[in-house]
């Protein structure tokens, strides 16, 4: 996957919210220091293992041996079948019955190893099952590592729609060892670079430069992006700000995703693409010119589809059908400079003439 290597250390990031506060540790082989850390303030009575059948074959055998040199034993461990089919009522149902048959009480954790799937999915159980038990993420994807293990935002998808069923549960810790990425296909590293690199565009130029002539390190940019998303989800929990930055790309984004029938593009390979069209926007607004040739640069830097080929009437029609949509309005997000992003409301029509 050709990220530079060089040695780093354990990083903490601390998140308050609403109910207490907890600690994302981050870094390149952390595990064991982590789990240490975490044990040596918690106990629990039982710790359950919840993880998906590639990550369970890859990695449940080191996990569990880094746990018990600091936790007790397991008391049970549920595998469900790898990808988001697996993300249901009847898979949650099923852990439901693992859990009881494992006597977790409210005294119990129950750990998350695994990538969003496994995260969204064993979070929603864990804030359900006897009202609450407690969750840790240990998130092995890119994309769970720098975005869907933090925030407490779990569920699961309905036939009629993704992440419909849900609840605010927020883990008692998250793990994020970059190591774990060093047995990710390709085409998951690609999915999340295109959220890395959104992460370098709405709050830190650094990071975007560091992504663009592939200078930073796997681990250091995990942490960095992590510590942008800790930070706008602790000032606004529950998704009624700030946390819409983090949506930059994603309006246009979910059009290409959508029209590609979801095989086409990946969801961050169309974020990547959903940003050349909000930089073009950009530009035709009036803000920086530059934007879009410096992120088309850093996604061709990381092989990712730059093509914008689906004609503005069909990006329309689906962007007008997004939940985002307010009257004739959509919150759109921009760029003032590259690490700086802000919302503004623009018409529909508008983002058609702008595109
Ligand atoms: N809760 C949130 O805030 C939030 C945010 C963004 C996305 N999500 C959700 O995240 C999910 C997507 O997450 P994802 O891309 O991690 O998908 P995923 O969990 O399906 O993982 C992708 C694939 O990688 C495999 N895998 C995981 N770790 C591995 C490793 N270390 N080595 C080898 N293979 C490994 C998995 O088995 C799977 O086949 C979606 O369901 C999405 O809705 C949630
Ligand atoms: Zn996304």
């Amino acid at each position: 996957m050709c990220f530079p290597r060089k040695v780093t250390y354990m990083n903490k990031i601390n998140v308050t919210h609403s109910c207490g506060n907890y600690n994302i540790y981050v870094g390149e082989n952390i595990l064991a220091d982590a789990l240490a850390d975490v044990f040596e303030d918690k106990k629990y009575d039982r710790i359950f293992l919840v993880t998906d059948s590639n990550v369970n074959e890859l990695w449940s055998e080191h996990f569990i041996s880094e746990l018990a040199k600091c936790a007790k034993e397991l008391a049970g461990r549920f595998v469900f079948p790898a990808g988001e089919t697996s993300k249901t009522l009847e898979t949650v149902s099923d852990m439901y019955a693992a859990f009881a048959g494992a006597k977790l009480t409210r005294g119990s954790l129950v750990i998350a190893l695994g990538g969003g799937v496994c995260g969204d999915m064993t979070g929603f159980a864990a804030a359900t099952y006897l009202r609450g038990v407690d969750v840790m993420q240990v998130p092995t994807t890119l994309l769970s590592q720098i975005d869907s293990s933090i925030g407490g935002k779990t569920g699961v998808d309905l036939a009629v729609g993704k992440n419909l069923v849900g609840a605010f549960h927020q883990p008692i810790a998250v793990i994020a060892d970059s190591r774990f990425l060093e047995t990710l296909p390709q085409r998951y590293i690609d999915d999340g670079m295109g959220e890395a690199i959104k992460y370098g565009c709405i709050a830190d130029a650094e990071l975007f430069d560091g992504i663009a002539d592939r200078s930073i390190s796997r681990a250091d940019m995990v942490y960095r992006c992590m510590k942008i998303k800790a930070h706008v989800v602790e000032v606004d929990e529950f998704e009624s700000g700030l946390r819409m930055i983090l949506n930059y790309g994603h309006t246009l984004g979910h059009a290409v995703e959508k029209l590609g029938g979801f095989t086409r593009f990946s969801h961050g390979e169309s974020v990547g693409i959903g940003m050349l069209y909000a930089a073009r926007i950009g530009a035709a607004l009036g803000y920086d010119k530059s934007i879009e040739a410096r992120i088309r640069a850093s996604l061709e830097a990381w092989s990712l589809p730059t093509v914008m080929d689906y004609k503005k009437d069909e990006l329309l029609a689906v962007v007008g059908a997004d939940k985002k949509r307010r009257a004739n309005e959509i919150s759109f997000v921009l760029l003032d400079e590259l690490g700086k992003a802000t919302v503004k409301k623009l018409p529909l029509e508008a983002i058609g003439e702008l595109i």
